[in-house]
């Protein structure tokens, strides 16, 4: 696994999803599920979408007290699904324990990444709501850092920390970078967002990709020329 561009399938239902994904007939895009689509379909949706050829990456950031967390995470590995998410703030401890559920008998298990600070949170509103008042970007990389001595894969983070993030954590901690647009595209709700070249640049593993591809007028033809900037 690496560089490669995962579609978030932000839609709220199979068939949306489905049909969107039939528009594809040649490469099988890595496919991002988040909260919506899988609390509206149920765990068959993963299932459908795994059967048909795609990687899944099943963004459903979970925080619970760490036993609660290991046992959801081995139902998780079961449906097959390729990278799963959780939050850091769940401490160390919910991390290692995450880890040890995700981990199948045949001894594989799904990569695990964590949510360091969610990018709507900033440093006004972690202050005022947290009571964490050290700067924003210290913040992201401890949480970084105690995903990697967890012993996770990698982070979510901005495409403007990605580089920062393996200067801390290393280049093999995997960086997956959301807020990505194409520079003649608009930004919609992202702030800070990076077209797919600069992400490469700056050494992001996996970009996630929504409204630029399944907004666009040729989705197909948009997720290339993701492909083209990022990958190829
Ligand atoms: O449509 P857009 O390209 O903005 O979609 C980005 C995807 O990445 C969405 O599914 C969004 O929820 C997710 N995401 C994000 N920023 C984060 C974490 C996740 O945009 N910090």
């Amino acid at each position: 696994m690496g560089k490669d561009v995962i579609i978030a399938c932000d839609f709220d239902s199979k068939e949306k999803t489905l049909e969107f994904l039939d528009k594809f007939t040649g490469r099988k895009p890595f496919v991002k599920i988040g909260m919506e689509l899988f609390y509206a379909e149920g765990p068959d949706i993963v299932r459908q979408i795994k059967a048909r050829g795609h990687k899944i990456f099943l963004d459903l950031k979970l925080h619970d007290i760490p036993n609660t967390v290991k046992k959801a995470m081995s139902v998780l590995s079961k449906l097959d699904v390729d990278i799963c998410n959780l939050h850091a703030a769940g401490t160390i401890k919910m991390m290692e324990e995450a880890l040890a559920g995700l981990m199948r008998e045949d001894g594989t298990r799904p990569l695990l990444i964590a949510v360091t600070q969610l990018t709507s949170t900033d440093q006004q509103s972690m202050e005022r709501d947290l009571l964490i008042e050290k700067p924003i970007d210290e913040v992201v990389m401890h949480y970084a850092h105690n995903a990697k001595i967890a012993g996770l894969d990698g982070v979510v983070c901005s495409p403007l920390e990605a580089g920062k993030v393996h200067e801390v954590c290393g280049k093999d901690f995997l960086t997956v970078t959301p807020g990505v647009r194409f520079a003649d595209g608009d930004k919609g709700d992202q702030k800070r967002v990076m077209t797919p070249a600069e992400a490469k640049k700056i050494g992001s593993d996996y970009i996630v990709v929504g409204r630029p591809i399944t907004a666009a007028a040729d989705p197909v033809a948009a997720y290339m020329r993701c492909i083209e900037e990022f990958v190829d």
